[in-house]
């Protein structure tokens, strides 16, 4: 039985990832704006990208949680991932939703709708109470996803993992 669950919305497929994205994954990545946006090493590279394809679908497995890839229906283009992060971090606030998309993608809602369907699914088929976002302050264009999910800002933090800045964190409850 597959973890990590198939679900489709007007225009997504939200899958498991697959050993073949890791180029389409990496080409997520390996934009300026997506390093700029997650602070992303300058080592950062394919196996990296491959890694974290696999800590995902570990924390499936593991935890019932984690990102899903994104396709385009109408085209199977891949366009990065989204989706529900619970890692071991004695700090982090709990099950968080989540969303990277290839800059090409940006301004079609593509984010927000993902993320919708994150939360129906963490609120509908895992029956949490609530969920959280982690998100910088300068990353306005992530303040605007979760605002229109209907997320509030809660506090902001330094979170272990992240020493160099404060986190917004962002709580939607069911
Ligand atoms: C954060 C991120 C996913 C936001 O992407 P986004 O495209 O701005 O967000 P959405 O998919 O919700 O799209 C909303 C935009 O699409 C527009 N849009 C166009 N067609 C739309 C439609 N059919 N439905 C909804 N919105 C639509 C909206 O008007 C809005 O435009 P605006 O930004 O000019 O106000 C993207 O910037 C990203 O991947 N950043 C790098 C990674 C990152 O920072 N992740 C978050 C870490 S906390």
């Amino acid at each position: 039985m597959e973890a990590c669950p198939t679900l489709e919305t007007e225009r997504l497929i939200m899958r498991p990832f697959r050993d073949d994205d890791t180029d389409a994954y990496f080409r997520v990545l390996n934009t300026a704006q997506v390093r700029e946006s997650l602070h992303l090493p300058e080592t950062l590279d394919r196996s990296d990208a491959w890694q974290q394809m696999a800590w995902f679908l570990g924390q499936w497995m593991l935890r019932g949680t984690g990102h899903w890839a994104l396709e385009e229906r109408s085209t199977g283009d891949f366009l990065g991932r989204a989706g529900l992060h619970h890692p071991e971090r004695p700090d982090w606030p709990g099950v968080e939703v989540g969303w990277v998309l290839h800059p090409e993608y940006w301004g079609r809602g593509y984010a927000t709708e993902a993320g919708a369907e994150a939360i129906r699914y963490a609120f509908e088929d895992l029956d949490l109470e609530q969920v959280y976002s982690c998100i910088l302050p300068e990353n306005r264009q992530s303040q605007a996803v979760a605002q229109r999910l209907g997320m509030e800002l809660l506090e902001e933090r330094v979170m272990a993992y992240f020493p160099l800045a404060a986190h917004g964190i962002w709580l939607r409850t069911r």
